[in-house]
């Protein structure tokens, strides 16, 4: 396969779930996506694999409760593309500012690079609910909203998301 998202020292995890994959490919083929391999998000987690645990996991509980598992895993990828050195940022502007302030950023970007559906949109603009006053729209937003912080949590702590999923493949780029 053409993308590999990245993991420590260039390796990358990626599920081994062709429908999943077949979603998000052009996401994860996209050189400006990929670029969040290169900031830090939670414990030893780059913004990319984070992006990826939140939208995998967000895809599959969509999936087995017949909701729109697809706008969920595009919308749980690219949350977080605010493409900044987000600690750097937290340091000049405290946390709270950029909890609020990233969503919109992250979204600005993703529609530059990508056609989103009102879902998507939702899901990156309301993922920091309830720190964010308004909440969202779609059930999928709060699938991303809940899978966002439970990643978050297990991040920080430098538990490994993915090998806890057991569902996915190392590639070397
Ligand atoms: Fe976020
Ligand atoms: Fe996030």
């Amino acid at each position: 396969m053409k993308f590999v998202p990245e993991r420590k020292m260039g390796e990358l995890c990626v599920p081994d779930d062709c429908e999943y994959i077949e979603y998000v490919r052009d996401i994860l083929e996209n050189e400006q996506f990929c670029s969040m391999k290169n900031f830090i998000q939670h414990g030893e987690t780059t913004c990319l694999t984070h992006s990826i645990n939140v939208s995998y996991l967000s895809y599959l509980f969509c999936k087995a409760h017949h909701l729109n598992a697809k706008a969920a895993a595009r919308g749980g990828l690219l949350h977080d593309l605010f493409l900044y050195n987000g600690h750097n940022y937290r340091r000049q502007k405290g946390e709270r500012m950029h909890g609020f302030e990233h969503p919109r950023k992250a979204l600005k970007n993703a529609e530059s690079l990508f056609l989103l559906d009102d879902i998507e949109r939702n899901i990156i603009l309301r993922h920091m609910w309830p720190l964010t006053i308004t909440p969202p729209k779609y059930k999928e937003a709060l699938s991303v909203i809940y899978y966002d912080k439970y990643c978050s949590i297990l991040e920080a702590l430098y538990l490994p998301v993915i090998e806890l999923m057991n569902v996915q493949r190392v590639h070397s780029i």
